[in-house]
C-alpha cells in the first residue's frame, strides 16, 4: 500500500508468514513462560510453538530498533485514542494494555483509571515508556510476551490494545482477553487491516493527505526521518494484517455483540462489553 499504514511507515507490500492464521493453542503457549533470565526453550516437537517463538523474537528485535527512533509526537494510532476512551467503563479500577509501545495510550488510560498494567514484548519500548511516564505513579510497565503470559481470570475492568494484535494469533488472543475481563468489563481494540476491494483503495484518496497533515501537525514534518523509515521498512518485511472479513468472522464467533468499525487511517476498532 502506498501511504502511512503503521505509525510513520511508508510501506511496500509485506511478505512472510500470515501470523494471524497460525493455528496456535494459547494454552500451549504458556509453556513458553518467561523465566528471570529470559525465555525457556519451547518443546522442540511442536512446530506451531516454534514458529510463534521465532516470530516473537523477530518482532522484539524490530521493536527494540523502532523504540530508539520513535519520536514523542502523536501517531496515526494516537488519533483514535479519544474514540477508544469514550468507551471506557465508568468505574475503571484496573486496566491492562497489551503492546503499549512507548506508552502514549497507557498515559491516557492512567488518567481515567486507578491503575494500568502496560505490557510490551520489547525491552527498549518499555524503557522509553518508563522514561516518558515518570509523572504517572499508577502505571506499571512490564516486559512481557502476551503469548507466554497467563492472565488472571476476570480481573480487568478494561483491556486495551493498539496496533499490536496483527502480530498475534488473533482468535486465541481475543479469547485470552475475553477470559481476563471482569463481567461488565470492556475490550478496546485498535488495529490495522488489509485493504480489500475498490472502496478500501479509494479511501486512500482521503487517508493519505489526512495522514500527512496529522504528521505535519503533531511532528512538524512531511515525512518520517530516514532512521524511522528504515526501522519500519525492516519490520514490515514480516508484518501482515487480517482482512476485515476475518476480523468480523472471529468477532462473531468469540465476542458476540462486538462493535467492529472500519476507520479511515487503515485501522479498525473492536469495542466489546462482557456480560455481567
Ligand atoms: C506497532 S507497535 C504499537 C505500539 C502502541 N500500542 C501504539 O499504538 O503506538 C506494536 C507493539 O506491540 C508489541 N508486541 C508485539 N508482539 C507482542 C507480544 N507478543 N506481547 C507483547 N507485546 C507485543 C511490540 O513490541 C510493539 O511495541
Amino acid at each position: 500500500m502506498v501511504g502511512t499504514k503503521c505509525v510513520e511507515a511508508l510501506s511496500p507490500r509485506e511478505s512472510g508468514f500470515k501470523n494471524s492464521d497460525v493455528p496456535i493453542n494459547i494454552s500451549l503457549l504458556t509453556e513458553l513462560q518467561t523465566t528471570a533470565n529470559g525465555c525457556r526453550a519451547p518443546p522442540p516437537h511442536d512446530p506451531a510453538i516454534l514458529r510463534l517463538a521465532d516470530a516473537m523474537s523477530t518482532f522484539q528485535t524490530d521493536f527494540d530498533r523502532i523504540a530508539l527512533v520513535s519520536p514523542d509526537g502523536a501517531t496515526q494510532n494516537d488519533h483514535y485514542q479519544d474514540f477508544l476512551l469514550r468507551h471506557l467503563p465508568p468505574h475503571c479500577h484496573e486496566v491492562l494494555e497489551i503492546g503499549c509501545g512507548t506508552g502514549a495510550f497507557a498515559r491516557r488510560l492512567a488518567q481515567h483509571s486507578e491503575k494500568v498494567l502496560a505490557l510490551d514484548l520489547s525491552p527498549e519500548m518499555i524503557r522509553v515508556a518508563r522514561e516518558r511516564s515518570t509523572r504517572f505513579s499508577n502505571i506499571e510497565f512490564q516486559v512481557a510476551d502476551i503469548c507466554a503470559r497467563d492472565l488472571p481470570a476476570e480481573s480487568f475492568d478494561c483491556i486495551a490494545t493498539s496496533a499490536t494484535l496483527h502480530h498475534l494469533p488473533l482468535r486465541e488472543i481475543l479469547l485470552q482477553m475475553k477470559a481476563a475481563l471482569k463481567p461488565g468489563g470492556v475490550l478496546l481494540v485498535l488495529d490495522l487491516f488489509e485493504p480489500e476491494g475498490l472502496s478500501d483503495w479509494l479511501s486512500n484518496i482521503v487517508a493519505i493527505p489526512m495522514s500527512v497533515t496529522l504528521r505535519l501537525i503533531h511532528q512538524h514534518r512531511l515525512r518520517p526521518s530516514r532512521a524511522v523509515r528504515a526501522a519500519w521498512a525492516a519490520h514490515e518485511q514480516h508484518d501482515l494484517y487480517p482482512t476485515m472479513r476475518t476480523v468480523r468472522k472471529l468477532c462473531l464467533e468469540s465476542l458476540p455483540g462486538a462493535k467492529v468499525r472500519k476507520h479511515l487511517l487503515w485501522r479498525y476498532s473492536i469495542v466489546w462489553q462482557k456480560a455481567i
